[in-house]
């Protein structure tokens, strides 16, 4: 995901070489006889169909394929329930830069939606945690984090840690079903992830930074307000092979623009943000992405990831 407190440089955009494929001369001479021939016929009203045909089957797919009409394919809109679509993607060759995890480094990539995992009413209650944890503070510019591990959450153009900022009053904001309705919603996404990748659940460890987002139109203040910049999660957080999120909020119903978009050579995709939607996928270049701007109302998610390396674990938070 995109908003992220401290650390490495983030990429921005990848370029993406297409490759030239030279059509030499050859052939020169052959089709130039060959259109001699054929030049009384392209003077028919058939051969003119025909040529019409073959021009309008390419452009009626156009259309079909790309009902935006921005060049973007829609794999989930938000008022469509989807059971579980997965899309396959060729794995990057990232994952050989990092230590390597037999049964969980992904040999098999791609990008999966579902709105069958998490219920309506799950998720409402996963709102209302976002919301009241994030109520306690809140970014000066578009985009607040709240981090239930490490306790971080966005507080003007700094980060504060409610655990120590708040102490106990935080027993009444967020109670232990809190942590244990978080804890459940995490431990159905890490077997869904698990199931659609061919692993074994207890392969796939809890990882930093996973955290809720809320996003809203406010102008950028600082670096970590811009989380609409194409990145790669496996360059910018090294420790992530799996990313996965939870909706909480619906596209074009509380709020505009904010919809994920995956960038490919040839054309972007989209998923819309849709209340109990959790979408993941692995996290290497295969799977360059972008958050659009939010135009107006306020989007709220919850990112949550994995790794397959069991240095980089976290624990599931907890009230001790
Ligand atoms: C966006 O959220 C911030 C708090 O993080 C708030 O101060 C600001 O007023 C909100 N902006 C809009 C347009 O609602
Ligand atoms: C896909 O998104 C990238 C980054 O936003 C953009 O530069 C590119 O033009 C888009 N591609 C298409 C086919 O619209």
């Amino acid at each position: 995901m995109a908003t992220k407190p401290r650390r490495r440089p983030r990429v921005t955009g990848e370029s993406w070489a297409a490759v030239g494929t030279s059509r030499g001369a050859a052939g020169g001479k052959a089709s130039l006889k060959r259109s001699h021939a054929l030049g009384r016929s392209w003077r028919s009203p058939l051969a003119w169909g025909v040529f019409a045909l073959i021009l309008a089957v390419p452009a009626v797919y156009f259309l079909w394929a790309y009902p935006t009409g921005e060049g973007m394919e829609v794999l989930a809109s938000q008022h469509e329930t989807l059971q579980h679509k997965f899309y396959p993607v060729p794995c990057s060759q990232d994952y050989g830069n990092h230590k390597q995890f037999t049964g969980c480094t992904p040999l098999k990539c791609g990008r999966a939606v579902t709105d069958a995992v998490i219920t309506h009413q799950e998720a409402k209650r996963m709102l209302r945690i976002a919301e009241a944890g994030l109520s306690l503070g809140g970014s000066d510019g578009g985009a607040s984090i709240l981090d239930l591990h490490s306790g971080a959450l966005s507080m003007g153009k700094k980060f504060v840690n409610i655990y120590g900022y708040y102490g106990e009053e935080m027993k009444e904001i967020l109670t232990e079903e809190d942590f244990q309705l978080y804890r459940n919603v995490k431990r159905r996404i890490q077997q869904e992830i698990a199931t659609t990748f061919d692993l074994d659940a207890n392969s796939l460890y809890l990882t930093k930074p996973t955290f809720f987002s809320r996003m809203n139109s406010s102008e950028a203040k600082t670096a970590h307000d811009e989380y609409w910049h194409p990145h790669i999660d496996k360059v910018t957080y090294g420790s992530f092979d799996y990313t996965s999120l939870l909706y909480l909020s619906d596209y074009s119903r509380d709020f505009g623009g904010g919809r994920f978009i995956f960038i490919d050579e040839k054309t972007n995709s989209t998923l819309e943000p849709r209340l109990g939607r959790l979408s993941f996928f692995t996290s290497g270049s295969e799977n360059l992405h972008r958050v659009e701007k939010v135009s107006w109302g306020t989007r709220y998610a919850i990112t949550i990831s994995f790794t397959c390396n069991p240095d980089h674990s976290i624990m599931d938070p907890t009230w001790l």
